[in-house]
């Protein structure tokens, strides 16, 4: 995982910042700023041939009415763009706030168990477009790349809803950043 923020500090400064240590304390303050922006949490499931993987994402959003378009947000360092942009397609999954101890459990790509059809233990089935599902997912999303914004350390997959459904009861309460004490961002 990149380093939380970035490394050093980060430019464009506005004209009032001049010098290294104020540079230094206007990019701790944007950081502190970006660390307030309220956030889901998610668990995103990828797949290219047989590797799959399950990775804990909270820069998600949906991005456009019509088509029905999700954006993620996914280091470029990370397995899961590799499976992104090779396969073309993720999940979307949502988490019951009561299970906020799973997002700990994907943070490096899986063990793959195929006998016992587990990905780090946790069952999961392939979704529409082969991408896994959580099991223990509320719901999910299964979503085709549309279009791969390079956005520097990150791709922004743009992907369209091509099926989706509940696996619990539709008002079973959603996990949210807020409900841990890790942070993503800044
Ligand atoms: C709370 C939390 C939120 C995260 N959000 C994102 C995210 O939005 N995008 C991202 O690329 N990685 C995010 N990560 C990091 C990934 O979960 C993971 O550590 C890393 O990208 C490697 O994933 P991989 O298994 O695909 O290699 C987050 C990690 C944590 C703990």
């Amino acid at each position: 995982m990149a380093a939380p923020g970035g490394t050093g500090p980060i430019g464009p400064f506005p004209p009032r910042v001049e010098g290294d240590e104020a540079q230094e304390e206007y990019d701790r303050l944007r950081r502190r700023l970006l660390w307030t922006l309220p956030y889901g949490l998610y668990v995103v499931g990828s797949r290219a041939g047989e590797r799959r993987n399950l990775m804990t994402l909270n820069w998600a959003t949906q991005v456009s009415f019509e088509p029905k378009l999700i954006g993620i947000g996914v280091e470029k360092t990370a397995l899961t763009h590799q499976l992104v942009a090779d396969g073309g397609s993720f999940t979307l999954n949502t988490i019951a706030r009561d299970d906020r101890a799973i997002v700990r459990k994907f943070t490096k790509p899986v063990e793959h168990d195929p006998e016992a059809g587990t990905l780090n233990g946790f069952t999961f089935h392939d979704g529409p477009t082969g991408t896994p599902v959580l099991d223990q997912a509320v719901a999910w999303l299964a979503c085709e790349v549309r279009t791969p914004v390079d956005c520097g350390g990150h791709t922004f997959f743009v992907g369209e809803v091509v099926d989706c459904g509940f696996a619990r009861p539709e008002d079973t309460e959603v996990l949210r950043m807020e409900d841990t004490r890790m942070s993503y961002g800044g």
